[in-house]
């Protein structure tokens, strides 16, 4: 067993807590945009493959006080890396933050982990040089309010590269952030999905993905997966599972633009995702916009004013939103933008509103829920 630690966006910790529990992990702990939690190798490749909101998955090598270069040193000293990395295994101290702490150097604490983490090494291999030649283990730290969190990243590449998108249009949105919005509009595979903004897809890929059960993580591989303190097979034996619960179902989804590039884009990224067949993608302008079936949901991160567009465009397309959604009958939508000003200029209070974050910009995500779909009619005389 291994404390594990892995990062999110703010906002996203419920889908992640669920995650965690469903690849196995216990003694989950969630803090500030980051779970800690318990569990072996299985679950580390479980986590890699199968999360949609984790950024990465890092092994806690320790958890420190560190006001000074000292505490960083001695604190790093204790940290068993030896346990994985082997005497010619590199141990790049890699990425690193320093946030409302005393020090502040980055290059510094790298240095200065890097030195007591070398000795160590040296110590316990009972060696006197270490070539780094073989497996690469990256270290990172965050040192939070004085307090280091030292840990082994697993992943490698962070996690919201999937692998479908090579190049992206203007202004895409984290591969993360909109599962956490597919998973917070409670997808089903029966729902029709539509994302009149579409922009390269991710959202729509993202949606397709979750209908079909394709593990996002499936389709790339894992630093920690080439250690040799790992097992080759259990993580051939977790893609193989996950590859085996892909569901064979008809989906249906709707992708507009007014780009059209942005619709070639999108149109390419379905393809490399392998969902391309289950998507329509059309360039089509918002004024032109209607619902593509009787009732469908609106997942979409329209233009906000920050990558694009000047606040009076912005609230311009919201206005024409409201304009060709409501009233919104079987349909429901859910948008997520940082122009607080939204329901009032789309013209409908959300019936449900909640912080999420964009990186560091903090967002709205809007809920419209439309009428249900009325229960069939049980007559009592026929039973
Ligand atoms: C924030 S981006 C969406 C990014 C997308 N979620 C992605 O991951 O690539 C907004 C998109 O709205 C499109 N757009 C802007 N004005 C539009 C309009 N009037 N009608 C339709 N699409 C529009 C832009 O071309 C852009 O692709």
């Amino acid at each position: 067993m291994y404390r594990l630690t892995a990062p999110c966006l703010f906002g996203l910790e419920k889908t992640l807590s669920f995650e965690i529990k469903r690849a196995g992990g216990t003694n989950i702990a969630m803090k500030d945009g980051r779970a800690f939690f318990d569990g072996d190798e299985s679950v580390i490749a479980k986590m890699n493959i199968t999360s949609s909101a984790a950024e990465r998955v890092q092994i806690v090598l320790g958890e420190f006080n560190a006001f000074d270069f000292d505490g960083i040193f001695e604190g790093a000293k204790n940290a068993p890396i030896e346990e994985f990395a082997g005497r010619e295994d590199a141990f790049p101290v890699a990425k690193g933050h320093s946030l409302n702490s005393k020090i502040t150097s980055i290059p510094a604490i790298q240095r200065t982990i890097k030195k007591a983490l070398a000795e160590r090494m040296k110590e316990k291999h009972r060696a006197e040089s270490l070539p780094e030649s073989k497996n690469t283990l990256p270290v990172h730290f965050l040192l939070q309010k004085n307090i280091m969190l030292l840990t082994l990243d697993t992943t490698g590449p962070s996690l919201h590269k999937r692998g479908y998108r090579s190049r992206s249009g203007e202004a895409p949105i984290r591969e993360t952030l909109a599962a956490g919005m597919v998973d917070l509009a409670h997808v089903r595979s029966s729902d029709v999905i539509c994302d009149p903004f579409c922009g390269s897809g991710t959202i729509l890929i993202e949606a397709a993905m979750k209908q079909l059960n394709v593990a996002p993580g499936m389709n790339r591989s894992f630093i920690a997966s080439r250690w040799d303190c790992f097992h080759k097979e259990i993580w051939e034996r977790e893609f193989r599972e996950a590859k085996e619960r892909v569901k064979n179902e008809n989906i249906a989804l709707y992708g507009f633009d007014k780009d059209g590039d942005a619709v070639k884009l999108a149109e390419e990224n379905a393809w490399k995702a392998g969902v391309n067949k289950h998507i329509k993608f059309l360039k089509r302008e918002i004024k032109d916009f209607k619902y593509p079936e009787t009732s469908v949901k609106i997942i979409t991160n329209p233009p906000y004013a920050q990558r694009m567009l000047t606040e009076e465009e912005a609230d311009g397309i919201y206005r024409v939103m409201g304009k060709r959604m409501l009233p919104l009958g079987k349909n429901s939508l859910f948008v997520i933008t940082s122009r607080e000003s939204f329901p009032e200029i789309f013209g409908k209070n959300a019936d449900k509103e909640r912080k999420l974050y964009n990186g560091m910009l903090k967002c709205r995500f809007y809920s419209y829920f439309g009428e249900r779909p009325e229960k069939a009619y049980d007559d009592p005389a026929k039973k």
